[in-house]
């Protein structure tokens, strides 16, 4: 019997395909929360496969504590900050993450989401129009700005920045501005984008958005010195990971109108918010739904099923991580 422990219910199309294996016994957590690393331990002892989620932090003592059985966990996540790789290594237990095409499409047009809320400025409308106060148009009623002909800033080039980038040129006519580690040429034809420095990128842009993952050098890439170098008329939105943005700072920026709005899905302690951020009328907020579609999070459920099973059939998962 292959055991596989799930730390949190997920939609079925996942969990089915894993109860279809020959051989494979799933157990779901009942609770529909986070678990303590104590009940991970307790719960997931002896089992072969762990399905984890970007709130269980996965370290050495939760590996230990599993036993020398395990042979992969797999994240139910595109972003992997939450699994110390290295611990697994040396254990020789694999890790795999759960990037696609659908979780791609679904972050940018969330990113885009976001980004058209606070340019124009929805959530506020919305609320206004909600509690009765319009009485009548007018010329001077929430002026936002608009988004065409805008210049985008994207930094980090992977496949949710690329999806970005597809929608802000294709669909809303807007320029392109990318940071990458990499350069590629192919892209910045199609798109007519250009590659620019992180600096010269927040200096141009008028709405900046965030594709990196969160490693140490990608930690408060954007703090108080980068956010002043930006236009007071820019927009800055997150869709990554929290503490790439030092939040405090943001809070700060955005009530001194430094820069004009942030929309964020993601922050810096999760799931609480820098003191004054929820206050912001500028600052459109998502609990980091970017991925929350039916579509998306069964697709994700599959990807990390696949992955379980390649491992556990002595195949190599398709996401393994390096
Ligand atoms: C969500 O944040 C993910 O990394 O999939
Ligand atoms: C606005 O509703 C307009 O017609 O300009």
């Amino acid at each position: 019997m292959k055991k596989v422990y799930i730390t949190r219910r997920i939609p079925e199309a996942g969990i089915k395909l894993l109860q279809k294996q020959k051989g494979f016994k799933v157990e779901v957590s009942p609770h529909d929360r986070v678990l303590s690393k104590k009940e991970i331990i307790k719960k997931a002892k002896g089992c072969d496969a762990l399905l984890s989620l970007l709130t269980d932090k996965i370290d050495g003592d939760i590996l230990d504590g599993i036993g020398k059985q395990l042979k992969i966990v797999a994240n139910y996540a595109v972003g992997f900050n939450n699994l110390d790789v290295k611990a697994a290594k040396k254990r020789k237990v694999m890790m795999s993450n759960a990037p696609g095409p659908e979780i791609s499409q679904s972050v940018a047009e969330h990113a885009f989401g976001l980004l058209l809320s606070v340019a124009k400025r929805i959530p506020e409308s919305d609320k206004y129009t909600r509690a009765g106060k319009y009485k009548g148009w007018a010329p001077m009623l929430f002026l936002g700005v608009d988004v065409h002909d805008k210049v985008l800033g994207i930094v980090g080039l992977g496949a949710i920045g690329r999806a970005v980038a597809h929608r802000a040129v294709k669909g809303m006519g807007m320029k392109v501005l990318y940071y990458d580690l990499k350069r590629d040429k192919a892209f910045e034809k199609k798109y007519g984008a250009k590659h620019a420095s992180v600096k010269e990128l927040l200096k141009k842009s008028d709405f900046v958005t965030l594709h990196v993952p969160l490693l140490p050098s990608t930690k408060h890439l954007i703090g108080a010195k980068e956010l002043n170098s930006m236009k007071k008329t820019a927009f800055l939105i997150n869709t990554s990971r929290g503490p790439v943005i030092d939040e405090k700072a943001l809070v700060k920026a955005l009530r001194a109108k430094k820069i004009a709005g942030a929309g964020l899905d993601v922050y810096e302690w999760e799931p609480k918010l820098a003191p004054g951020l929820a206050k912001l009328p500028n600052a459109v907020l998502t609990p980091h739904t970017a991925s929350a579609s039916i579509e998306t999070r069964s697709a994700m459920s599959v990807t990390a099923a696949k992955n379980i099973i390649a491992a556990l059939t002595g195949k190599k998962p398709p996401n393994l991580i390096k």
